[in-house]
């Protein structure tokens, strides 16, 4: 059983082949990943128009290198025939992808595949419509299910399969191709914290498919609040690794901080977060250090890598504080078993290193099994959208749309 995947939500074009064995063992046949970080470099974040043009440049090659690693690229004996009416709904829209899209289908054989697992949302629309649409042109012309999937439904589920690497036999690719994955026993509920550039929410769980958010972000997400800190301090987006960095570069000198950083709606009663009144904090404590005498932008002088480290460390103390504190007090009140980190942030070492410590020192939290997605699969690929698909494969839950029924919806909910 074999399902490609697809990936377009944000500014990662991802397509992967998994194959599924009844041996309950998951493998990765192929693996193309492209990242638009350089284009969206200059902006300090993610442009939609350019992040749509560039997904519908790199799909069909990403598409090509991930079929072709698994071993199931074929050149066509002579040119497929199909009636080309069946991709006339790409031609107001998405002339490129159609160009692109159109001699692929024409040049080569219909792959092996059983089912075509897309994101349907949340996230930047245009962005997710390349996708979605890519979906629905391969599924009219090679007769193949397709299965929407949640985006964050894919963070989740991701750290809920154990992986393995690659049998030495396998050829070892770029794209991580050989490993598997085998789906971890859960123990229920189950609580996950989602944090990204776009998200930063709590969910529950009572089985893998069914959730319920119990709090969000009600401005900044996380990962967003990491990006914009990075742009006022002069680092390089996307800011995440780097604020991160610095900040450890702090924390290793073991001095005290002489900055500190407010901890919006920490003591809520609700399971909400908000962020932007760290970023606006930090703006305020860079414009006090960085003015002259005359108190004016223009008379500015530039901050100190010393300052900048305190800033860095000053900031993700306080956001991964709050992060951590919610979600203590929502793993006791909904008694869960499991928790799972999510998304592109879930890449951050101290907020890894801090939760396991925090859970490890709670008596009445230490049987929680604390599972983080393999940093390679934290941050948006298209791995995590197949294993999403494979969770309905092995629960025989499968929940196909119909190619023209098909649409992408950038506020999706889970
Ligand atoms: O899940 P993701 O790849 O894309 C979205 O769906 O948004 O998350 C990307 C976000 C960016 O904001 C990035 O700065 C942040 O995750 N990020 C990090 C780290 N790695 C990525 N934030 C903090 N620390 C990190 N190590
Ligand atoms: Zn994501």
């Amino acid at each position: 059983m074999k399902i490609l995947s697809i990936e377009t939500s944000c500014d990662e074009t991802g397509i992967s082949v998994l194959e599924y064995k009844d041996t309950g063992v998951v493998s990765l046949l192929g693996n193309a990943l492209s990242s638009q970080v350089e284009i969206h470099a200059k902006y300090g974040g993610v442009f939609p128009a350019l992040a749509k043009r560039a997904h519908a440049e790199k799909i069909v090659p990403l598409l090509t290198q991930a079929l072709d690693e698994a071993y199931l690229l074929e050149v066509a004996d002579e040119p497929k025939l199909f009636d080309t009416e069946i991709l006339s709904f790409l031609d107001s829209k998405e002339t490129l992808l159609k160009e692109n899209i159109e001699p692929f289908l024409k040049y080569y054989e219909k792959p092996d595949l059983d089912y075509i697992a897309v994101t349907v949302g949340p996230g930047l629309e245009p962005a997710l419509w390349v996708g979605v649409n890519t979906a629905r042109a391969l599924s009219s012309v090679w007769n193949i299910p397709v299965i929407p999937i949640n985006h964050m439904e894919g963070h989740i589920v991701t750290a809920a399969f154990k992986t393995e690497d690659s049998l030495p036999a396998m050829p070892a690719h770029a794209g991580q191709t050989g490993k598997t994955f085998t789906l971890s026993e859960i123990q229920f509920p189950l609580l996950s914290l989602l944090v990204s550039g776009g998200h930063t929410e709590l969910v529950l769980a009572e089985s893998l498919g069914s959730y319920k958010k119990i709090g969000q972000t009600r401005d900044d997400a996380v990962g967003e609040a990491f990006d914009k800190v990075a742009r006022m301090l002069g680092l390089p987006y996307p800011g995440g690794p780097a604020v991160s960095k610095l900040a450890g570069e702090f924390r290793a000198k073991n001095i005290e901080n002489p900055f500190t950083m407010p901890r919006p709606m920490m003591h809520s009663k609700d399971y909400d977060f908000s962020f932007s009144g760290i970023k606006t904090a930090m703006l305020y404590a860079i414009r006090d250090l960085t003015a002259q005498a005359g108190l004016t932008i223009s008379n500015s002088r530039e901050l100190e890598n010393g300052e900048k480290e305190a800033l860095a460390c000053a900031f993700e103390d306080a956001a991964i504080e709050v992060l951590i504190h919610k979600t203590l007090k929502a793993l006791e009140e909904y008694n869960a078993q499991t928790l799972i980190v999510g998304g592109g942030v879930a890449g951050n070492t101290y907020l890894r290193s801090e939760l396991t410590k925090a859970i490890s020192t709670r008596q009445d939290l230490v049987q929680i099994a604390l599972l983080f997605p393999e940093p390679w699969l934290a941050t948006d690929n298209a791995v995590m959208i197949g294993l999403a698909a494979m969770t309905q494969v092995i629960s025989s839950q499968i929940k196909t749309r119909n190619p023209e029924e098909l649409r992408a919806d950038g506020n999706l909910s889970l």
